[in-house]
Parts: C-alpha cells; sequence; structure tokens
C-alpha cells in the first residue's frame, strides 16, 4: 500500500508537470488538434490590404448596383410596381388575406385588376412559380424532372381552383410544405398581382 501511495503521488506529480505547467511563456503557437476554422484566407473590414490598389479591403458596391428596397427615379417609372416595396405585416385583408381566422374571397380594395396588373403578375409568377409550378401553372415546372417527390402542386387542380384568392395570398406568403414563404421576397402588391394571374391562368385552363 505504501508503494500504491508513492507511485500516485509521482504519477499525479508527472502528470500535472507534463500537462498543466502555467504562467510559462512559449513562443511556438499551441499545437492544435482540431483546428476548425481558426484560421481563414478573408479580410475583415477596415483592415489595411496589399492586394487593392487603394490598401482598402472595403470595396465599394460594384456601379450600376441597385439597392434592394430601392428604384432609381427615371421617365416612364412612375407606374412600376416595383417601386412599391411593401412587405409590410398588418392585420387587415389586404396583408393577410384573411379575416379574422378565415381566407377571404375576391381581391382587396387596395388593388386594381388591369390589364397592367396581371402582366405584372405573370412576370412575376414566372419568376418565382414557374420553376416548380410550370408556366401554365400544372405542376411541370423544371424542378419537377430533377425532383419528382414529393410532387409541386398543380395549379389548375379543381382543388386549387377552387381555393379563393384570399387562400392563395395566404399560401404565397406563409408557403405550405416544402414551398417557402415569399412573404419576406415578394411585395404585398406583387403577391396579389401574382394571384391575379393564377386566376386567370386557372379560368384559362378550362378544368
Ligand atoms: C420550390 C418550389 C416551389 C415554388 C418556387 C413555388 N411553389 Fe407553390 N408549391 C410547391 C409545393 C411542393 C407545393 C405542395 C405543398 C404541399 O401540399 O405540401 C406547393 C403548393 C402550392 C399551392 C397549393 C397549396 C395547397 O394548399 O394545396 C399554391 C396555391 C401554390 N403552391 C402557389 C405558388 C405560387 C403562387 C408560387 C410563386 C409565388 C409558388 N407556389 C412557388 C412548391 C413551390
Amino acid at each position: 500500500m505504501r508503494w500504491f501511495f508513492l507511485i500516485l503521488a509521482i504519477a499525479v506529480v508527472a502528470t500535472v508537470y507534463a500537462l498543466g505547467p502555467r504562467g510559462e511563456k512559449f513562443s511556438d503557437p499551441p499545437f492544435e488538434l482540431f483546428p476548425d476554422m481558426d484560421h481563414q484566407f478573408k479580410k475583415r473590414p477596415q483592415e489595411p490590404s496589399s492586394f487593392f490598389a487603394d490598401g482598402q479591403v472595403a470595396r465599394k458596391p460594384v456601379e450600376g448596383t441597385v439597392p434592394l428596397g430601392f428604384a432609381f427615379p427615371h421617365e416612364g417609372n412612375e407606374g412600376n410596381l416595383s417601386t412599391d416595396l411593401d412587405y409590410s405585416r398588418g392585420d387587415d385583408y389586404y396583408n393577410t388575406g384573411q379575416f379574422g381566422d378565415f381566407y377571404g374571397s375576391g381581391f382587396p380594395e387596395e388593388v386594381k385588376i388591369d390589364e397592367e396588373f396581371l402582366a405584372r403578375g405573370k412576370e412575376r409568377f414566372h419568376i418565382s412559380c414557374s420553376p416548380c409550378h410550370g408556366d401554365s401553372g400544372d405542376g411541370q415546372g423544371v424542378v419537377s424532372k430533377y425532383w419528382a417527390i414529393p410532387p409541386t402542386a398543380n395549379l389548375i387542380d379543381p382543388r386549387v381552383i377552387a381555393m379563393p384568392e384570399g387562400q392563395i395570398f395566404w399560401t404565397i406568403t406563409h408557403g405550405k410544405g416544402l414551398m417557402g414563404p415569399y412573404n419576406g421576397v415578394i411585395p404585398v402588391k406583387d403577391r396579389w398581382a401574382i394571384t391575379a394571374y393564377l386566376k386567370a391562368l386557372q379560368a384559362a385552363s378550362g378544368n
């Protein structure tokens, strides 16, 4: 037993000495078993740079960059809906597609359905919806060729045709299943424009 305590004491001292010297200064960087992403080939803002001629890391935006939520005033831009970048989350029908807990039918009085509005909806539909739902809304977008399970919804199916406008607006706003929400991406008015265009596609489908 005596020997045991002696050997234990020596082992403890040896271990502490090997692993735990404190207060000593090392000139070598510590050995990193898992460096994770501690060292990266990147520059932090305000750091100097030897790469760019002006010696600064911070760069100006590329010429012609248009900041999100901003449209340059130019001739013919007055009626451009993209200047109306309104992602607001009010609780009225215009902003939610709902009256209380129910989906509303028809379009809110804030939107005026005319040719220009539908053209806008068509353009936005082709950008945001066609890749999955197809140009005609039949669910045969390009995604369906690569990603067939689960299938993207057929929007000219009688089930979807029966949906009130408010429900379509709500679906664009919040998404459904694998379809993501578009409330931060598509402004409120454009969501109604897409809804109007989708209603036109459904009417034209004859289903
Ligand atoms: C990334 C692919 C994708 C995009 C882009 C997409 N959707 Fe969908 N959408 C889906 C999928 C998948 C479903 C089926 C969701 C489910 O039933 O779980 C669906 C369902 C729907 C439905 C039916 C909802 C229901 O209750 O059955 C509507 C209406 C709809 N999408 C409209 C749109 C509109 C309008 C756009 C463009 C703003 C759009 N979707 C963009 C994938 C997409």
